[in-house]
């Protein structure tokens, strides 16, 4: 999947050098270093949820993004606009990795449910042919969520930090809901057409998740950028 946009502006970049106080660093040396990043991670979550202007982090229930367009191949591209985000609240933490080994860190996540609202617009085929803008709502059902990064050690001033090279995600949803508006500008049409794409959930899943998995990525992208980059690594992983 080719992406076109990524609202990575709302996460804009400052130095601040330290980790708020509700994230807990973990010793990277002691045994319960895995258990002591899923236990401190778990406890964070209420605070991150809230936002942290801090650490340039916007409030995620709900998050409302800009902008996410996605073109999947040469016969399909979605764009939504004016995107709120809910559920994303329902979060639970199943697993979180770091390992220094392979620059690896890995993030399972898995939620109730997830939904976008937003105009779409929409210009393609999937099974069936797809045009229009509207009003859509993408709502995906317990979606399990796996997250990996590769990164990078840079120094910057004397201190290591983390950089993130490459990303990677996968969501596997249980149920997945599409509903666009005025698809052709013909209700009849659109209705039709809606129905046989919730018919058709598990093979348009692929593209129609698009906008949800680019959201997920901005957010976890985010949350990465916000905490671990700008902090010097050993003031988040301590050597003891
Ligand atoms: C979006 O769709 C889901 C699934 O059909 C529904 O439960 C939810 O109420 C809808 N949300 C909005 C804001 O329309």
């Amino acid at each position: 999947m080719k992406l076109l946009l990524c609202s990575l502006a709302i996460f804009a970049s400052v130095y601040s050098q330290k980790l708020p106080n509700y994230i807990v660093p973990c010793a990277r040396n002691k045994p319960d270093f895995h258990q002591c990043c899923i236990d401190n991670g778990v406890k964070a979550i209420p605070y991150i949820l809230k936002g942290d202007r801090a650490q340039r982090i916007p409030p995620l229930a709900p998050l409302k993004l800009p902008k996410v367009a996605i073109e999947a191949n040469n016969n399909f591209r979605i764009t939504l606009t004016d995107l709120v985000v809910s559920g994303i609240d329902t979060v639970t933490l199943k697993d979180v990795v770091f390992d220094f080994d392979k620059n690896l860190i890995k993030v399972a996540l898995m939620m109730d449910y997830l939904t976008v609202v937003a105009q779409y617009d929409i210009d393609g085929s999937l099974i069936v042919p797809l045009q229009g803008k509207g009003p859509a709502n993408i709502t995906s059902i317990r979606p399990y969520i796996e997250y990996e990064v590769d990164f990078s050690i840079v120094q910057k001033d004397g201190k290591e930090y983390m950089n993130v090279e490459k990303d990677r995600l996968q969501l596997n949803s249980q149920e997945a809901y599409y509903q666009l508006d005025n698809l052709f500008g013909n209700p009849q049409l659109s209705a039709e057409t809606n129905k046989i794409l919730n018919e058709n959930a598990k093979d348009v899943g692929k593209e129609l998740n698009g906008p949800i998995t680019q959201t997920i990525r901005t957010i976890v992208t985010g949350l990465i950028t916000g905490y671990l980059t700008r902090v010097p690594l050993d003031m988040i992983f301590l050597k003891e």
